[in-house]
């Protein structure tokens, strides 16, 4: 399974840039972290990862979709362009799979909708199962399902597993063999802790004094 980072902040994409394979941001995401200019920030991303980044489209009708996306895609080879999952955002996908601008499908809580993002030709299908936890529906089951509908009927379509919350997200991901997780820094940092990591260096560097100690007679 693929790991991408779900940010749009830098620090966080400089320290875990040699774990990922891409980046997805969102609207909100850039709102809450981009301190700086936008077309800075998105200059400077570009280059410091190297696979693709997920950008989002604004609009909401399809013409307007395109001519933002085809702009977004001129700024760098590794740019994909987000499509909320609408009957606008359908078309668009479409003809940005014709124009070869590759293309992440958003804002996708079930398996008709996966099955339609793939259908319009879809790079990158985004399922939030954090989001659909949150209202009593468990969203890693419809990760399994997309998974296993893409699978027989050929489509070339990667599964996103996003709103990720918590590291049993990851890991249920990957069981239910989605091709990608986005996972946030936070998330990023617990998946790399353990206490009985924490412990047993603890412990290794404890023994090491004592035997350095041992030698120094101290
Ligand atoms: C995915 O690409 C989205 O940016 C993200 O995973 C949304 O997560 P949230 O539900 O925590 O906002």
């Amino acid at each position: 399974m693929k790991i991408f980072l779900d940010s749009a902040d830098i620090k966080e994409t400089e320290k875990y840039r040699h774990l990922i394979d891409g980046i997805t941001t969102n609207p909100s995401l850039i709102a809450k972290s981009c301190n700086q200019v936008y077309s800075e920030w998105l200059d400077t991303v570009v280059h410091l990862v190297n696979g693709p980044i997920s950008v989002e489209v604004i609009s909401s009708k399809c013409d307007e979709m395109i001519s933002e996306a085809r702009k977004i895609a001129d700024i760098a080879e590794n740019i994909v362009i987000k499509i909320p999952m609408t009957e606008d955002g359908l078309r668009a996908t479409r003809e940005l799979r014709d124009l070869n601008i590759k293309t992440n499908v958003t804002l996708i809580f079930s398996p008709n909708q996966a099955l339609l993002a793939a259908k319009a030709g879809a790079t990158y299908a985004s399922i939030f199962v954090g989001r659909l936890d949150d209202i009593g529906y468990a969203g890693m089951d419809v990760v399994r399902t997309v998974v296993s509908l893409y699978r027989e009927y050929h489509y070339p379509t990667e599964v996103i597993t996003a709103s990720i919350r918590h590291p049993l997200h990851v890991i249920e991901a990957a069981k239910a063999g989605s091709h990608i997780a986005t996972i946030p820094a936070n998330v990023m940092s617990q998946l790399v802790r353990h206490p009985l990591t924490d412990i047993g260096l603890q412990q290794f560097l404890n023994d090491w004094g004592r035997f350095q100690c041992a030698k120094k007679g101290c």
